[in-house]
């Protein structure tokens, strides 16, 4: 069995709370849309597809109620891309996962979650670089 299903996440990317990119990471968020598979809550590795430009791109994805600042109501689906800073604001993506990384764990501060999530993307690049590419319609997602 693989560890994820071979359709992707499809989601909008929406506007998150503004505070990734003011950590020097920032964030694409993506509202999944309905019918997608979300995986549970953690730190996972994989591709963010952009149907809409045919880009791929790397990226490390925390799925979760980012308990560090106790926004616990709600699962908050967040990009970090490694090799674009384009404002990707109402496009349609596709996040294929590659790897779960880690746990979500709720840090004591700000420089505790930088260096975990530095972390995670030295380790996402690395499984990255071995990783298959998926390919990308060459239409939108409906
Ligand atoms: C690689 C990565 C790892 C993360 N790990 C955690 C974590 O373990 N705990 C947590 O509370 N938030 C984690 N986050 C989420 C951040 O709290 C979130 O991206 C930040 O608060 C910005 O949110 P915003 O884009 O909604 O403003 C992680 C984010 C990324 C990109």
């Amino acid at each position: 069995m693989p560890e994820f299903p071979p359709t992707p996440l499809v989601g909008t990317v929406v506007h998150g709370a503004g505070r990734g990119k003011g950590l020097g990471f920032p964030t694409a968020n993506l509202s999944p849309v309905p019918g997608t598979a979300v995986p549970p809550p953690a730190i996972y590795s994989g591709w963010l597809a952009r149907p809409a430009t045919g880009g791929v791109h790397r990226a490390t994805v925390s799925i979760g109620t980012n308990p560090t600042f106790g926004d616990c109501a709600e699962v908050h689906v967040e990009v970090h891309c490694h090799d674009t800073s384009d404002d990707l604001y109402g496009e349609r993506v596709e996040l294929w996962f590659v790897a779960r990384l880690r746990d979500t764990e709720k840090f004591a501060g700000v420089d505790e979650l930088l260096a975990a999530a530095r972390e995670d993307v030295r380790r996402s690049d690395a499984l990255l670089a071995a990783a298959p590419r998926p390919g990308v319609p060459s239409t939108p997602t409906p």
